[in-house]
This record gives C-alpha cells, sequence and structure tokens, in this order.
C-alpha cells in the first residue's frame, strides 16, 4: 500500500537538498501540480515561483479559478496570457504529435522568459508515471508525446525537477487528501488542453465550441452526480469532430459539426473503461449541447471505447 505520509516527509526532506536556488513550477490547478507545488512550497517556501500559463484552450473560467487557488495557497504566483502565442503557434497544425510538441516547447518558452527575468535556475513540474512512459523514450513506443516529456524541447536551459515522476494518479490522489488539498478529486485534464480535444486544427473559434460542450458535459454529469443518479466518473469531457453531417432544425436543413461525448473509468489511466451513463442523462446533454450550439453543432455521439485499444483523450 503507498504510505502518503511518508511519501510527503522524505520529499519534502529531498526537495530541500535537491533545489539550491529559485524555482519556477508549472502550475495548471490540476492534482498532480497542484501537489508539487503544495510539497515544494513547504520545502523551500517563497523561492517557488507558481506560474499559470492560460494557454487559450483552457476550460471555461479555468484559468480564473487557478488563480483563486494560487493565491488561497499563497504562492508566490505569476499569471501569463498566451493564448495568442499559442493560437497562432498551432495555426494550420493538423497531426496530434505536431501539436503536442509545438505546446510543450511553447510552455517551455514562457516558463524560460520568466525565469531569465527573475533569475530562476529549476522548473518543477507534475510530471507522474503514465506520462513518461506513454511518451515512449528508448525502450517504449511513443503513444502519444505528453507535452511536459515528449513536449520538451532538447535546448532547454532549466534544470528539471520531478518529484511526482515514479507516482500514479491515485497515488497523487492519496498525497492531496493528505495535505487537504481541494483539488484531490478534480479530474484529470491534459497539459495541451482543449488543442487535443479537437481534431485537426485547433483554432479559436472551434475552441470556443468544444470549451461549451465541455462546459455543458462537466454541468449535465455533476448535477447527476449530485442527485445520486450516477458515480462520478473519472474523466468527463467533450470531443470536437472534423467532420460535418446533416441535420435538420425546425423544417430547414443543417449541415454542421459533430461533438463526441467521452466518459471513462480508469484508476492509473493506464486503461479505462468507458462509463454507462443512464440514457437520460445521455439524453439531457445531446439536447442542451445541440440548443446551446444551434449553429455550430447538429449530432452528439457517445464513444464507448475503452483504453486499449482506445485511449482516454481522442488525439
Ligand atoms: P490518454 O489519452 O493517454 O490519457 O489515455 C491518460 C491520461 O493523461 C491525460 N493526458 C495528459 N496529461 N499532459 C498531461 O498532463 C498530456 O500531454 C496529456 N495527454 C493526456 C489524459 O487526460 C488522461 O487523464
Amino acid at each position: 500500500m503507498f504510505k502518503a505520509k511518508k511519501f510527503i516527509e522524505i520529499t519534502i526532506n529531498n526537495l530541500k537538498k535537491e533545489i539550491s536556488g529559485k524555482s519556477l513550477i508549472a502550475f495548471s490547478g490540476g492534482v498532480d501540480s497542484t501537489v508539487c507545488a503544495a510539497l515544494v512550497y513547504k520545502a523551500i517556501g517563497k523561492n517557488l515561483v507558481a506560474v499559470h500559463v492560460d494557454t487559450g484552450y483552457m476550460r471555461k473560467n479555468e484559468s480564473n479559478e487557478v488563480k483563486e487557488l494560487m493565491k488561497k495557497m499563497k504562492l508566490n504566483f505569476r499569471f501569463v496570457d498566451a493564448s495568442k502565442e499559442f493560437y497562432n503557434a498551432l495555426k494550420d497544425v493538423y497531426d496530434p504529435e505536431k501539436k503536442r510538441k509545438i505546446i510543450g516547447e511553447k510552455f517551455i518558452r514562457v516558463f524560460e522568459k520568466v525565469a531569465k527575468k527573475e533569475k530562476i535556475e529549476y522548473l518543477v513540474q507534475g510530471t507522474i508515471a503514465p506520462d513518461w512512459i506513454e511518451s515512449g523514450g528508448e525502450l517504449r513506443d511513443t503513444i502519444k508525446s505528453h507535452h511536459n516529456v515528449g513536449g520538451l524541447p532538447k535546448s532547454m536551459k532549466l534544470k528539471l525537477v520531478e518529484p511526482l515522476r515514479d507516482l500514479y494518479k491515485d497515488e497523487v490522489r492519496n498525497i492531496a487528501r493528505e495535505l487537504k488539498l481541494e483539488i484531490s478529486e478534480k479530474q484529470p485534464f491534459p497539459g495541451p488542453g482543449l488543442a487535443v480535444r479537437i481534431i485537426g486544427e485547433a483554432s479559436p473559434e472551434r475552441v470556443d465550441v468544444v470549451r461549451e460542450a465541455c462546459f455543458i458535459v462537466e454541468e449535465e454529469i455533476n448535477k447527476a452526480v449530485k442527485k445520486g443518479i450516477m458515480k462520478q466518473p473519472w474523466q468527463y469531457f467533450a470531443v470536437l469532430l472534423p467532420v460535418k453531417s446533416v441535420g435538420v432544425h425546425g423544417d430547414q436543413r443543417a449541415y454542421g459539426d459533430v461533438i463526441a461525448l467521452r466518459s471513462v473509468e480508469s484508476i492509473d489511466a493506464m486503461t479505462c473503461d468507458y462509463s454507462k451513463i443512464p440514457h437520460d442523462i445521455l439524453d439531457k446533454i445531446s439536447t442542451r449541447v445541440t440548443n446551446t450550439l444551434k449553429e455550430k453543432v447538429n449530432r452528439v455521439i457517445y464513444d464507448i471505447t475503452n483504453k486499449p485499444p482506445g485511449t482516454v483523450e481522442w488525439e
């Protein structure tokens, strides 16, 4: 059994020895980076600078919520709106691995800019085991380049510190509970964000569509969980597909986008089963997505693939 208390104690001691100067943490506000920030803060205090990057691919209101969380945790933080840079870098990019590499590199360039200005030497990341296992390397096939591993540029000036590298998600959640962090049960969200939930070009117009669809999926499922109709899935979201289909609005022909609903059960993200969501909840989601995004989306489908052979995200 994983001993969270012991891990916290050993890691704080190790971090005190490993880090001898100012450090920057890539802070997304998810379980991994928040746990990581809490541990490093305990080790080096205000020498830790938390940087949250709004990539333009975050969920609805997410960057503001992350800002509030950093304030609550009393972190010394910086907030960088890099959405224009990210949108420009991903213009005309269709290949999922290319997208991931560009995003990984963009993140590092933003961090390097802050680091240079503030004379920071170390980059702390909340990388966990599935991130580097799936990113391949010399011993394994690359399933997908996680932005914080396979997306790292070769010429990086910062020294990397990854205290959660050997852990799985359920273990990180245990640490979060032990540290009484409010995000302990938050569902995972990939670093490249909504960019990998848009199949094809991740343009600003398409991000707006998938962002609203993700918001509806989360809100409807959260409501159903609160009412006791279903249990909380491990992860649940929407994906915008690169196909159009014919539909009908009133008595008029429509030709619009397709949203795929993805919801999975897992323990460690290495495998997953699709969630058996009650049909009336699926119905609510489908109706609300097509009503809210009337001019854009006229079809919603449900992904019933496990991992393997699928993965959790579509890209
Ligand atoms: P896949 O799609 O590989 O996802 O089955 C497994 C888990 O990892 C998340 N994910 C990422 N997390 N950077 C991250 O920090 C990434 O590049 C990335 N890609 C996928 C995914 O949401 C799921 O929880």
